[in-house]
């Protein structure tokens, strides 16, 4: 049984394959974090409750123990899990212990993401309940422990079962206590064009907040965070992590109290998040995935990649190969017609290509990024049979038929916009700051929320659309509304996300065949609440491959290829000026989804060669780069070389990809260590023919052929013998 509870101990010991989580119902220190970590018996969890001692000095026990859902006001002094103001003005909350239960399976999170079961054997849960005696606020805390997965979930439900308002100011989805200070903390920081950039730094003794309150999860942070020992390297060592299932603002923090415990915590912002909560009401606060591994960073990585592609990732296109499709933004931007998408997509067919994505431009009046957002109407100036005609040429040429939307904005110079001013995110007598020259319609307002889902049904239903690429550009600023009272203001950020995730539910399971793929200037909402309704992400709008090495380098620490779009673009490339090989762009972009992002018609014959070469190898190799198991190797942010390998589920096919940025004159053979393999089984190069063992291939390392040229890259196809 992966969660035990001992009456006499009462402890709570919830075991997966290879970590232990354990929690003790202490008198007079209420429900306490004893543990989380590799796997112990269960013998010793009563020890760990008897060993617990927080001691009181000038500082109250509350300060120091171990606390599970630390409140303010009662001798915490850091960041609170759960918070609220009362009637009476102030925000002190004491939950203490009222019951709990253990069961089978998994509950779903009302009106938010969440990593789900296909049977109730997959999963145990537990929920304990807390209650604060003089407000009446009732906390839910929810776990689950997914078996097979080796993760854990952690979620929030507060009910005010008092007879007063109550307003929420903290309500975090995790917040767990650590033995000791003496970690590195690991998050991804960026901005646009260089999202994700893996950062690790010692924790130190002053706080650290990695957050957005940006409206969307953003470039800047993402939303997860990790601490691992000083040790730990990408292959060994100890490591916990945690991802919010959320794609808006959030608040994870790293803090150290002055008896040098840590603390991990992640949740909603409680800086752009407020809630009330009247008498009766509820609220769901996101869900965390929590992950312990001991064997070091590339662990961690395994068991999200596992529960984002198989638990969190929904539909029919989770399995399914996803189709190698040709992208005109780069190719055309605002400027083109019918005629000049055909040719583009003719060359595809060409290369082997199976989707044509027609991106930005193809409605209103839209020749600039100043307009028409919000008036899904086809441009028959630029398409002259509407949606319906291209797609079908498309669809005859042999090519399926992908669209850009942009639903959540509204550009001021729009027949939306002039019709209901009213529906964008704005604050009476104060001006709409515009980004991008354009506004953030107000998806906590029901009637704006059903405009989208049915603008882009509609177009949806008028053509054989088979792809959507869901765009989203820019960050919120005045993130009020004005279909709430003053004292709900506060709530806009959280009802927007809440009516965003209606929005995209009804819209994607309407539409179960297409393919979505979300977008945010690039990879600005890259996050696992989003992945549950849209199978892949665009990962950057940096194309340059050797940008991408660390971008989807980072990007991998939490979320799997599979979970990225990558396309080869033109060189130099838009975003740098870069000068690149197609080789190099093609064995980049081939690491996540691969795709194209520019004009084929403009390619030398050679380079075409080399792109209709890439084409094959990905779909001869397709479903171990999508399914198989991905491990970091090299980090190009350690050195000139990145490498990284996929392993078919069964283990029998390989593939090595490694890079090389600049060349150096009579350089030392490079090698590069695979890992994970046989050691004693044979391993079969597959364009050379050569055979290695698995530990020749992990100890001895396979040595790059010499370079010339700058960004040089290889890709090895290996099959087990
Ligand atoms: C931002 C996206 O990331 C790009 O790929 C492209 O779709 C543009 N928006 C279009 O405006």
């Amino acid at each position: 049984m992966p969660i035990i509870y001992d009456e006499s101990a009462k402890t709570f010991h919830l075991q997966g394959k290879s970590f232990s989580c354990c929690l003790y119902l202490d008198d007079k220190l209420g429900l306490l974090n004893l543990y989380w970590g590799s796997r112990l018996p269960d013998a010793d969890v009563a020890w760990l409750a008897r060993s617990v001692w927080p001691g009181a000095s000038f500082d109250l026990a509350l300060g120091r123990a171990p606390t599970e859902w630390p409140t303010r006001g009662s001798g915490y002094y850091g960041t609170p899990a759960v918070c609220a103001l009362n009637a009476q003005g102030n925000d002190l909350t004491k939950l203490t212990y009222v019951s709990h239960q253990i069961t089978k399976g998994k509950k779903k999170l009302e009106g938010l993401p969440a990593v789900y079961t296909e049977a109730d054997e997959e999963a145990t849960s537990l929920t304990i309940e807390l209650r604060d005696e003089l407000t009446g606020l009732i906390a839910l805390a929810e776990y689950t422990v997914l078996e097979d997965l080796d993760a854990l979930t952690r979620s929030l439900r507060l009910v005010n079962g008092g007879a007063e308002r109550l307003t929420l100011t903290h309500m975090q989805s995790a917040s767990v206590p650590f033995y000791g200070c003496h970690y590195d903390l690991i998050h991804l920081n960026g901005a646009w064009a260089r999202e994700r950039q893996v950062v690790r730094t010692p924790l130190g003794h002053a706080n650290v907040r990695v957050e957005s309150q940006r409206g969307a999860s953003g470039h800047e942070h993402n939303p997860f965070v990790a601490l691992c020992e000083k040790t730990a390297t990408e292959h060994s060592g100890q490591v916990w992590g945690m991802a919010l299932m959320y794609s808006g603002s959030f608040l994870a923090t790293a803090e150290v109290n002055n008896f040098d415990g840590a603390r991990l915590s992640i949740g909603l912002n409680p800086e752009v998040c407020r809630w009330q909560l009247d008498p009766g009401a509820s609220f769901q606060a996101p869900e965390a995935i929590m992950v312990y591994s001991g064997q070091g960073l590339n662990g961690m990585s395994h068991i999200f990649h596992n529960v984002i592609r198989t638990r969190v990732v929904r539909g029919a296109w989770r399995d399914r190969p996803r189709p190698i499709l040709i992208n005109n933004w780069e190719a055309t931007y605002f400027q083109f017609n019918e005629e000049l998408i055909l040719k583009i997509a003719r060359a595809a067919k060409e290369i082997g290509v199976e989707m044509f994505v027609l991106d930005d431009g193809w409605f209103g009046k839209r020749d600039i990024d100043n307009c028409s957002l919000g008036d899904w109407v086809v441009d028959r100036r630029k398409l002259p049979g509407g949606i319906e005609g291209v797609a079908k040429k498309v669809n005859e040429l042999g090519l399926r038929f992908g669209l850009w939307f942009e639903p959540e904005m509204v550009s001021p110079d729009s027949d939306l916009y002039r019709a209901h001013p009213d529906w964008c995110l704005h604050v009476d007598g104060r001006s709409r700051t515009e980004a991008r020259q354009q506004l953030i319609l107000d998806l906590s307002r029901r009637e704006v929320q059903d405009y989208i889902i049915n603008a882009v049904s509609s177009v949806l239903k008028s053509a054989p659309i088979g792809y959507v690429k869901w765009d989203m550009n820019r960050n919120m600023t005045e993130y009020f509304s004005g279909s709430q009272t003053p004292d709900r203001q506060m709530e806009t950020q959280h009802r927007y996300m809440l009516g965003l995730y209606r929005v995209i539910e009804e819209i994607t399971s309407a539409f179960p065949e297409v393919l979505f793929e979300g977008c945010s200037g690039g990879g600005g909402r890259f996050d696992a609440g989003f992945l549950y309704y849209m199978p892949q992400i665009w990962t950057s709008d940096d194309t340059d491959p050797v940008e991408r090495l660390t971008i989807q380098y980072g990007t991998s620490f939490v979320y799997p290829p599979s979970a990225m779009g990558a396309h080869v673009s033109a060189s130099p490339n838009h975003q740098t000026g870069r000068v690149t090989a197609i080789r190099t762009r093609a064995e980049v972009a081939l690491a996540g989804n691969f795709g194209f992002e520019l004009d084929l018609n403009k390619l030398t014959p050679e380079e075409l060669e080399a792109c209709r070469q890439a084409v094959e190898t990905v779909k001869a190799v397709r479903e171990t780069l999508q399914q198989g198991v991905f491990t970091r190797l090299e980090s190009p942010f350690e050195g000139n070389f990145a490498a990284w390998q996929f392993a078919g589920r069964d283990g029998r096919d390989l593939i090595l990809c490694a890079y090389q940025r600049l060349t150096q004159p009579n350089p030392v053979p490079h090698r590069v260590f695979m890992k994970g393999l046989e050691e004693e089984a044979r391993y079969r190069e597959i364009a050379t023919g050569a055979t290695f063992s698995g530990a020749a291939l992990m100890f001895a390392g396979l040595p790059l052929p010499p370079a010339r040229g700058d960004y040089q890259s290889w890709v090895f196809r290996f099959e087990k013998l």
